[in-house]
């Protein structure tokens, strides 16, 4: 049995960091495990200009602590009315990426894109500049089941989307079901997906299991939402399989514990403090360790054309307990699996 590995210095490729007062909580975990981090623009307002994304950046380098090599990748969010203009003062500022969430879809898309047609001007410029679209990839029409949702996306705006732009780099988020592995297993090299933690470690099931018998976890809230067991088995296949079209996107997505634990409670698992731990427990599980530098740490770097890492990071074979909450603000942040056992541990 395998019990140290050494890896390449990973990156996370899809990661929420909030502001304000939480960025002193998350960056330091994120920064203590990645060389880099692309970071989502669904701040409340959402990061629409190139502007907007240097201050941000500014603010989330302060968070960084000191002597630690963190270098936050930043997006914009794509509205309606993005000016295509916008894109090439993107690209001037270093702007590695921007994002598409359908409105509606999912925590803070309310300025998200009604109507990807609207957008058709943004990503020509887009395509011509070469900065991938990375998609929120489910439909919001009432009328679909919340568990079909990333399926009839691909099939509704997905397909449709790609014959328009054969050269646009997509980047498929959080993919979460088999039709989207076998979306992106058959598309050619200017698509590729991300993968989470939980959706490879938990099925559907996690939501309404408690610690003795039945219960409501909110914490295990995500979107999209966990799927059913067969859809987790083609996740872990596709991760695992060598492709380099699949990379490490935790979507850690940290909420104030009392908005989850609530009525309505907000979507989004947070996983930053201990990423790579939940990944190497996931790989491990189905016998892949040897596969999870690839999927962490190249993948990602040459799908974006960045350079890969350079130093290490070691992961041991050593049961432990992460604290049950941080301090988030004035609130509580409560990881997954808070308090519980995990097997792998970064050294
Ligand atoms: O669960 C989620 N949380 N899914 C998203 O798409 C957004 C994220 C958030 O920002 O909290
Ligand atoms: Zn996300």
């Amino acid at each position: 049995m395998t019990q140290t590995i050494h890896l390449t210095r990973p990156d996370d490729w899809h990661l929420h960091l909030r502001d304000g007062a939480a960025l002193q909580t998350v960056v330091p975990h994120s920064a203590a495990q990645f060389g880099r981090a692309i970071v989502m623009p669904n701040l409340q307002p959402p990061i629409t200009t190139a502007a907007a994304a240097l201050a941000y950046r500014a603010r989330i380098q302060a968070a960084v602590p000191p002597g630690v090599q963190f270098e936050p990748l930043m997006t914009l969010y794509l509205t309606d009315n993005l000016p295509a203009a916008e894109i090439k003062r993107a690209v001037e500022a270093g702007v590695v990426a921007v994002k598409l969430y359908p409105a509606g879809a999912t925590t803070h898309s309310d300025a998200g894109v009604t109507d990807v047609r609207k957008t058709y001007k943004t990503l020509e410029a887009m395509q011509r500049a070469g900065m991938p679209l990375l998609l929120h990839g489910e439909v919001t029409a009432p009328e679909v089941d919340i568990f079909d949702r990333e399926a009839v996306f691909i099939e509704r705006q997905l397909i449709p989307l790609r014959h328009d732009f054969p050269e646009l780099k997509i980047v498929l988020e959080h993919i979460t079901t088999r039709e989207a592995v076998q979306y992106v297993h058959a598309a050619d090299r200017f698509t590729g997906a991300t993968l989470t933690a939980h959706h490879l470690l938990f099925n559907r099931n996690a939501l309404f299991t408690g610690a003795s018998g039945a219960g409501l976890r909110p914490h295990y809230f995500c979107l999209p939402v966990l799927k059913r067991e067969a859809h987790r088995q083609a996740l872990l296949q596709a991760a695992s399989s060598g492709s380099s079209k699949f990379f490490l996107g935790t979507d850690s997505a940290p909420h104030a514990a009392h908005l989850k634990e609530s009525a309505a409670g907000c979507a989004g698992c947070y996983t930053a403090h201990a990423a790579m731990e939940l990944y190497a427990e996931a790989f491990d599980g189905v016998g892949a360790l040897d596969k999870l530098e690839a999927f962490a740490s190249f993948n990602g770097a040459d799908f974006y054309g960045l350079p890969r890492n350079t130093g290490t990071i070691t992961l041991k074979r050593e049961a432990w307990t992460p604290p049950v909450s941080f301090a988030f603000g004035a609130a509580l942040l409560k990881p997954l699996r808070s308090g519980e056992v995990l097997p792998w541990r970064m050294v």
